[in-house]
């Protein structure tokens, strides 16, 4: 294919800011960088380093995904090109078998060495469940250990990520999949608040409620999934997920402005108030994806029409956080306002 149509990169200081309750200033738009399992560590830490070059300059790491040694290598590049290591914004996260006391810390430094930085922006915990499953597994695999939130548990590990900010290893610290009753918690008995909290979030599942709430609690809503996750991994799919991007209202928007229907829903997460994080590896398209945040905005006719798309359809599920027999994964996000036991 012709790369002769394709324009260069985007001014990074045309990109909209959040500013986090700190006053710290974070893009609104990163990269994420889980391959779901067929995209090699080493394309993902050239896409890294190619979009750095395009104007990209947040980044959305975690340990599980296997590649933050690959990613830290053009993070070395990067900052020895020129861009200075404050201009960047680069978060990790803490996976489910390092929720011990004794791990957090250990864990950090890890993903820190790997990512060849002396601190993270943000260090978050991926998951609230401490429950252990090998990478890849299939989705009706179960730990024995398995257990449900036990917010005392959480806290002792959220005190240690509170430790690696007085350390200075890490500025701000975050959750990730937690639920209102789940943070109400957190909020009452965190020493430091939570910055920001990744949530699923795209047309299909806008979950206005928790978006809400993290708004008016100064947290910052970071939007995982953002064009609904096509080609995430067969275990993470069921016959009831529905497409995003196959969605008439989305396709119609992307037909008028021109654009891949992917490009539509980044917008739309970001003109709604997240952090939109999507994943690519191909340079036109998270080129696109960058472009699409600092063009010309949705209308707020578009804006209602996709309010009117959400199915509240759940593609990240969990499944294999469930720890007994017989639970639905409906019981990891506190639908009716109470914690699972
Ligand atoms: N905190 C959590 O628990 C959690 C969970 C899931 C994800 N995440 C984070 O969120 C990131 C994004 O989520 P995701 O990877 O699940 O899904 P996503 O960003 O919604 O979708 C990624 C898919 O969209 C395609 N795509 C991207 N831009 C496109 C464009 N402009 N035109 C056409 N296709 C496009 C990509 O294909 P190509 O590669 O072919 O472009 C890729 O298959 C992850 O990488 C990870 O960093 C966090």
């Amino acid at each position: 294919m012709s790369t002769t149509s394709i324009p260069p990169g985007v001014d990074p200081a045309l990109v909209p800011l959040r500013t986090l309750y700190t006053g710290a200033r974070m893009p609104a738009i990163g990269l994420g960088t889980f391959g779901s399992d067929h995209v090699s560590a080493g394309e993902i830490a050239a896409a890294v380093k190619d979009a750095a070059s395009l104007g990209y300059r947040h980044f959305d790491c975690a340990s599980v995904y296997g590649n933050e040694d690959r990613i830290g290598e053009s993070f070395r590049e990067i900052i020895g090109g020129g861009i200075r290591r404050e201009e960047l914004w680069v978060t990790s996260k803490l996976w489910n078998d390092k929720h011990g006391e004794a791990d957090v810390i250990a864990s950090c430094r890890k993903s820190l060495a790997d990512l060849q930085l002396d601190y993270l922006d943000m260090y978050l915990i991926h998951w609230p469940f401490p429950n252990f499953h090998p990478p890849g597994c299939d989705v009706g695999s179960r730990s024995p250990d398995a257990r449900p939130y036990i917010h005392e548990n959480y806290m002792r590990t959220w005190r240690q990520l509170e430790k690696l900010v007085e350390m200075g290893l890490v500025r701000h610290i975050g959750t990730s999949n937690m639920t209102i009753p789940k943070l109400k918690l957190l909020l009452r008995d965190a020493r430091i608040k939570p910055a920001v909290n990744e949530l699923e979030m795209h047309p299909h599942m806008q979950q206005p409620e928790l978006s809400e709430f993290l708004h008016g609690r100064g947290i910052e809503p970071i939007a995982y999934s953002p064009i609904g996750s096509p080609g995430r991994p067969e275990r993470d799919r069921t016959p009831e997920d529905t497409v995003d991007v196959e969605d008439p209202v989305i396709l119609a928007i992307a037909r008028r402005l021109g654009v891949h229907p992917a490009v539509v829903c980044v917008k739309w997460a970001c003109q709604a108030g997240a952090t939109p994080i999507p994943f690519s590896a191909k340079h036109r398209n998270y080129l696109a994806n960058l472009q699409g945040v600092v063009g010309a905005p949705l209308t707020a006719d578009d804006m209602r029409a996709i309010a009117g798309v959400d199915r509240n359809c759940r593609l990240i599920k969990g499944q294999v956080f469930l720890w007994k027999a017989g639970q639905s994964w409906e019981d990891l996000w506190d639908l009716d306002g109470m914690i699972k036991q």
